[in-house]
């Protein structure tokens, strides 16, 4: 493309490293992930300014359950914070927030929060997926369940049914902390979307970086196959 370059619609984050910033500060892991929820905070505040149309979080994948009972305890009470504090910012900001994976699995109290959450939020004009309990095999299994319910699969019919059916096409799917590998994130979606890998730790990743990833899609050619 020629002049500015193409411009996203839909942006996906892997938010990584939470773990190993808490770590090379000598700090608790929970520590880590507070700080990845302010940076959560400042991106969804920014997302006006990027232009996206959607932009969808990695937040617990349907495997993050291994790890021990106490990060898993730490992880639901951020969430169960954040959506509390965050609310009544991301009715202002028009923001509307949707749910991507098996998030009815959550516990009761969360489930309740978020399903008042997407009530208030149904009118926003810019998306934030939050994927929960989100684990993309799954996804594509639940999906052909109920197409094979309609009459038969084909890459329409699936995409019907999967989690994002409502969505624009992904763009781009960043990865922070230097992991180079997808951790069943969606993983039909990212059929031609652009992928980014970055060092930063998810805690030090700013709207500044967000803008500098869109600047990198914004040069690169896509060909989906073609010539
Ligand atoms: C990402 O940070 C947050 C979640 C997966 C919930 P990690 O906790 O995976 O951080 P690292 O990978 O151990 O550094
Ligand atoms: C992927 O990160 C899940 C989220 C960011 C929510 P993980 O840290 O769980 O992935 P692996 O275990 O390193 O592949
Ligand atoms: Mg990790």
């Amino acid at each position: 493309m020629s002049g500015e370059g193409q411009r996203a619609r839909h942006v996906a984050i892997i938010m990584d490293g939470n773990g190993r910033w808490a770590k090379r500060k000598h700090l608790p892991r929970a520590m880590g992930h507070q700080r990845g929820v302010e940076a959560v905070r400042e991106l969804v505040r920014s997302l006006e300014s990027t232009g996206l149309e959607c932009l969808t979080l990695y937040a617990f994948s349907s495997e993050n359950w291994k790890r021990p009972d106490d990060e898993v305890d730490d992880l639901m009470n951020l969430m169960r914070k954040f959506i509390k504090s965050d609310l009544p910012e991301f009715i202002a900001n028009n923001v509307r927030l949707k749910i991507l994976g098996n998030w009815k699995g959550l516990a009761p109290d969360i489930v309740a929060m978020l399903e008042d959450a997407l009530e208030q939020t149904s009118k926003g004009t810019r998306t934030l997926a939050v994927a929960l309990n989100y684990g993309s095999q799954q996804e594509i299994v639940r999906a052909a369940k109920a197409a094979i319910d309609l009459g038969e699969i084909t890459v329409d019919t699936l995409e019907m049914h999967l989690d994002t059916a409502d969505m624009p096409p992904l763009d781009l799917l960043i990865r922070t902390s230097g992991e180079v590998r997808l951790s069943n994130f969606l993983l039909w979606q990212a059929a031609y979307a652009e992928m980014l890998f970055v060092d930063t730790l998810w805690p030090d990743f700013t709207p500044a970086h967000l803008e500098q990833a869109l600047e990198n899609f914004a040069n690169r050619e896509r060909r989906y196959g073609g010539r």
